[in-house]
């Protein structure tokens, strides 16, 4: 059956360890892997603006010995006149992958359930789970194990990046805190879903409306922009709702010393982090950054290799 990766818990425990081990292994020996060698093209499509997603999967479907085709959505007839059903039956006949950044998570389900080739969520509303494969490299990276380590994330609790922090860390045995206020929380199934599967796993989570309780004692600390794509027209009640929320070195007094600190980019410095900790000693941020190209290619080996079997 083809596999998906629409969101963090599409993977089990184990499989979310193989695909970051696979991911060391493919930063450590680049072109090792060629999967897509013919070349095999992999479809690529943006709903939204994009700089790291974009230049990861062009250079990481390139570095496997395929060939990536960009599709800017306002240029293709999916979103306007044809539905990703149909666009996923007419792509599976020439592509290995469907990789699209999007709006509704819905669209995604749509995608994944109409084709035989994996969709892979590239950053929906709702979840970014290929960001959560490189910021759990990276934490691993400088870390060692991920399993009991505290992660609390500060700001936009029902953000794409809160809700995959929920997700991934529970998948992960880690111990999640969400940081943020009234009316901005994650959504209530969830946070359930994140519950339930760190039961199995032996993580936790929690939704906490004081930042300081939040990030007391965490070995990493994460936000993300207040004013994510699509709220645009929200931002001054963002800015006003979160503004006890940002990231400053006083709040990372609270966390534990070393404390790593972690932002998928990009930042609005002086918002929802001060410059000093974003550009500052604990900050691993370049890192976060590259490894997007790492994990989804360790991701698109992976899939593949269950089509395969
Ligand atoms: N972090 C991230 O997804 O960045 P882009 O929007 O530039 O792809
Ligand atoms: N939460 C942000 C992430 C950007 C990579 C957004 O959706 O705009």
């Amino acid at each position: 059956m083809t596999r998906h990766f629409l969101r963090d818990d599409d993977l089990s425990p184990a499989e979310q360890s193989e695909i970051l081990d696979l991911a060391v292994r493919l930063k450590g020996d680049r072109f090792s892997e060629k999967p897509l060698a013919g070349p095999q093209t992999v479809a690529v499509i943006f709903d939204k603006s994009s700089t790291r997603t974009r230049v990861s999967f062009a250079v990481g479907v390139a570095d496997l010995g395929g060939s990536p085709l960009i599709i800017s959505t306002a240029n293709s007839q999916l979103g306007g006149k044809e539905t990703p059903a149909d666009t996923a039956r007419v792509l599976e006949r020439m592509v290995a992958a469907i990789v699209w950044r999007t709006y509704a998570q819905s669209g995604l389900e749509e995608m994944a359930n109409g084709t035989t080739v994996p969709v892979v969520n590239a950053l929906s509303d709702e979840f970014h789970p290929c960001q959560l494969l490189a910021d759990l490299l990276t934490i691993r990276e400088h870390r060692g194990a991920l399993a009991g380590l505290t992660v609390a994330f500060l700001g936009d609790g029902g953000s794409n990046m809160a809700q995959s922090y929920l997700l991934a860390c529970a998948v992960a045995g880690m111990n999640i805190r969400i940081g943020a206020p009234i009316d901005y929380e994650p959504k209530q199934h969830v946070v359930d879903e994140a519950f339930a599967i760190a039961e199995r796993t032996g993580g936790s989570v929690a939704v906490l409306a004081d930042p300081i309780a939040a990030v007391g004692g965490a070995d990493v600390v994460v936000t993300d922009t207040w004013v994510s794509m699509g709220r645009e027209d929200e931002k001054a009640e963002r800015i006003a709702a979160l503004g006890s929320y940002k990231v400053t070195p006083e709040l990372m007094t609270h966390a534990a010393e070393d404390a790593l600190f972690l932002h998928c980019l990009p930042a609005d410095r002086g918002y929802e982090v001060d410059a000093s900790v974003i550009d500052g000693p604990q900050s691993v941020i370049w890192d976060e950054a590259e490894n997007r190209l790492h994990a989804q290619k360790a991701l698109l080996v992976w899939l593949l290799r269950q089509q395969g079997a």
